[in-house]
C-alpha cells in the first residue's frame, strides 16, 4: 500500500539498504510513499531483489565518499544502519561522509545499539555489561578489530549540528509489528524493562523519525510495546 507522506519529506535515502533492518527500512519508506534510494556493498545488491524496480540501488561501500554523495544527493532524509563491528573505521567513515555531504536541513537517521551513551547518564544491568564485555573479549579474539568503531561514529554525529537523531537499539527479535517503540532518554528507565524490540519496528521507529522533529537532537533508546496494536 502506498500512503501519501506529509510535505517536505519525499525523497530519503537508505544507508546499508540490504542488511536486515535496512530491509524493513525500505518497506517502511515505501509504505510512506517515499522515493528511495538504497546504498549496499555490491556482493549484497541481490538481497534488494524483492525491490527490483521499485527503488533506486547504488552499490558499493558505505563509507565510500563518492558513493554516498551520489546517493544523498537531493535527499530529504538519510537513514543509516551503522554496522556494529568492523575494519578500517568502516562505521565512522560512513556517519562521516553522511554527515559531510547530506544537503544542509536534511534529517539524519542514524542506529546503534543500547551500549553507545551520549552524556553518561544512562544505567546499565550488570547483565548487559557483562554481555557486552564478553562480546568485546571474543571480537579481540577473532580480530574483528574495532568495536569500538560504533562509539566514535556516534561520537562525532553527537558533535554535529546537522538535524540528527541516533536511535539506540534493544535486544532485537524477528516477527509481526507490535506498532510503534516507546523510548527513553536513558537506558536504565522503568520503561525500558523488557529490553527486546522487533526489528520490523525498529525500522519503524527510525522512519517515523524522519517526520518528528522532537527526536531531532535525540538519542532515544527504545523497546516495543508488548501488546499488539
Ligand atoms: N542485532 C542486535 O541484537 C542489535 C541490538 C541493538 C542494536 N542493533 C543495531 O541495529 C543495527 C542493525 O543491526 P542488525 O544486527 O539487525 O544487522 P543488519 O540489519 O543485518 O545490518 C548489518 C549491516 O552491516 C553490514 N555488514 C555486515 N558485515 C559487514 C562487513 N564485514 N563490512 C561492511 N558491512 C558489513 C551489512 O551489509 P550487507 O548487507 O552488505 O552484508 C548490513 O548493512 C545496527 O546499527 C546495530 O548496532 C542491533
Amino acid at each position: 500500500m502506498c500512503t501519501t507522506n506529509r510535505d517536505g519529506m519525499k525523497k530519503v535515502c537508505i544507508v546499508g539498504a540490504s542488511g536486515k533492518l535496512g530491509q524493513y527500512m525500505v518497506q517502511h519508506a515505501l509504505e510512506r510513499g517515499y522515493e528511495v534510494i538504497g546504498v549496499c556493498r555490491e556482493r549484497s545488491v541481490g538481497k534488494l531483489d524483492t525491490f527490483e524496480g521499485r527503488i533506486t540501488v547504488i552499490p558499493g561501500a558505505t563509507d565510500d565518499r563518492e558513493v554516498i554523495q551520489k546517493a544523498v544527493a537531493g535527499c530529504d532524509g538519510v537513514l543509516t544502519v551503522l554496522v556494529p563491528w568492523g575494519i578500517h573505521q568502516y562505521s565512522s567513515g560512513t556517519a562521516q561522509a553522511v554527515l559531510d555531504l547530506a544537503r544542509p536541513g536534511a534529517r539524519l537517521i542514524f542506529s546503534c545499539g543500547w551500549h553507545i551513551t551520549r552524556d553518561g547518564q544512562d544505567v546499565y544491568s550488570r547483565t548487559f555489561k557483562t554481555v557486552v564485555k564478553i562480546f568485546g573479549w571474543l571480537a579481540r579474539l577473532i580480530r574483528v578489530e574495532e568495536l569500538d568503531d560504533q562509539v566514535e561514529a556516534c561520537r562525532r554525529v553527537f558533535a554535529s549540528d546537522s538535524r540528527w537523531t541516533v536511535v539506540r537499539g534493544s535486544k532485537l527479535e524477528e516477527g509481526e509489528s507490535q506498532g510503534l517503540p516507546v523510548w527513553s532518554r536513558h537506558v536504565g528507565d522503568p520503561i525500558l524493562i523488557s529490553n527486546i524490540t522487533r526489528r520490523v519496528d525498529f525500522a519503524l521507529f527510525m522512519v517515523a523519525a524522519l517526520e518528528n522533529d522532537e527526536l531531532i537532537h535525540e538519542a532515544p533508546a527504545i523497546v516495543g510495546r508488548h501488546d499488539p496494536q
